[in-house]
């Protein structure tokens, strides 16, 4: 496989060739320009359409683009990036066990910050609480970012409010939808979970070393494509906005503010960040139910804490903060 970050002689054919729009690109041209056979050209076209991309082959013209895949393709996705360092070392996978996985162990080989790992189907997609998280081919984005925070490991949880803000934000530019958070780590759209984020790290006891942001969003997935547990509880951004959408487009959307909110949290901190997120929160100031690891409360979300605890006000008035939980 070739390195991540660089881009091989298909993908500067498609470049030109995307360039051409509807024009063809001759093989004699690229066989100059490339220092090649026309059948290493050739060699070269026969593996873009293998990998999906629709190219004509005309004699006495050449080759012309006439469509791409709706597939995670490195040529794809950076095409469409605009980020300074996010997404710039990318690793797409056909298939994989689960992604934070595959992220936890290049980052313990020195993959730089922004690295994405990112997978058409996940085999053994991790959620949160040992939880299974169901990935289906094409139908999500299934992905994860190395990040090299530099920060104590108490506050590693702040970027997954970070992750989730942007994921909120790319999800109401991109489609239009009314997408919250709630509480820690989940995107929900009319009372239903579309997303969730799995942040996991590697620390010393006072640095975190690295970290990694699980993100699966339910892009496309239909109703009978979840499993038949989750079918009341989970939606996708399809099934309510009636309609396909581009991952590809979302994905590239869901990077940049990726990187401006993680920029954002670096030089202003998380009080600042913590405010935007709450406006942003389909829970806060509701009554919910916080189910923790052995107690369960009840009462109003009226605040997250500077250390990113949920503060309730229980029906006695006292106010409770919690730090882990399920809320509904
Ligand atoms: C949750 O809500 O429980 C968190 C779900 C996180 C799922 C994503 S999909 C990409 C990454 N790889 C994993 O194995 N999990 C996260």
């Amino acid at each position: 496989m070739k390195k991540p970050g660089e881009i091989d002689t298909g993908e500067k054919i498609l470049k030109l060739l995307r360039a051409e729009k509807e024009s063809y690109l001759s093989g004699e041209d690229l066989s100059r320009k490339f220092k090649m056979t026309r059948a290493a050209v050739w060699k070269h076209i026969h593996a873009l359409i293998g990998q999906g991309y629709g190219i004509e082959s005309c004699p006495h013209k050449g080759y012309r683009l006439l469509s791409v895949p709706d597939k995670l393709l490195p040529a794809e996705i950076r095409q469409g990036l605009k980020t300074k360092y996010m997404a710039r070392e990318l690793y797409c996978y056909n298939e994989s066990g689960s992604t934070n996985e595959t992220a936890m162990k290049l980052a313990g080989e020195k993959a730089p910050a922004g690295t994405v790992v990112i997978t058409e189907k996940q085999t053994a997609g991790k959620g949160r609480l040992n939880r299974n998280w169901s990935s289906p081919a094409g139908l999500g984005l299934w992905f994860s970012v190395i990040l090299r925070p530099g920060i104590s490991p108490k506050r590693a949880a702040d970027l997954t409010f970070v992750a989730g803000l942007a994921v909120v934000k790319a999800i109401r530019s991109f489609t239009g939808l009314e997408a919250g958070l709630k509480w820690p780590n989940d995107i929900y759209i009319n009372g239903k979970k579309a997303c969730g984020i799995l942040t996991e790290i590697n620390a010393d006891s006072d640095i975190v070393k690295y970290l990694v942001l699980g993100i699966g969003i339910n892009v496309n997935t239909g109703k009978t494509d979840f499993p038949e547990e989750l079918r009341t509880r989970a939606t996708s951004l399809a099934l309510e906005a009636g309609k396909k959408l581009s991952r590809l487009g979302l994905l590239n959307v869901l990077i940049a503010e990726l990187e401006k909110q993680y920029e954002i949290y670096k030089k202003k901190g998380f009080p600042v960040f913590a405010a935007e997120w709450k406006k942003n929160s389909v829970i806060m100031n509701k009554r919910v139910k916080v189910k923790g690891l052995t107690e369960t409360f009840e009462g109003i979300a009226v605040d997250i804490d500077p250390d990113g605890a949920l503060v309730l006000r229980l029906n006695s008035g006292e106010l409770k903060r919690i730090y882990s939980g399920d809320v509904s």
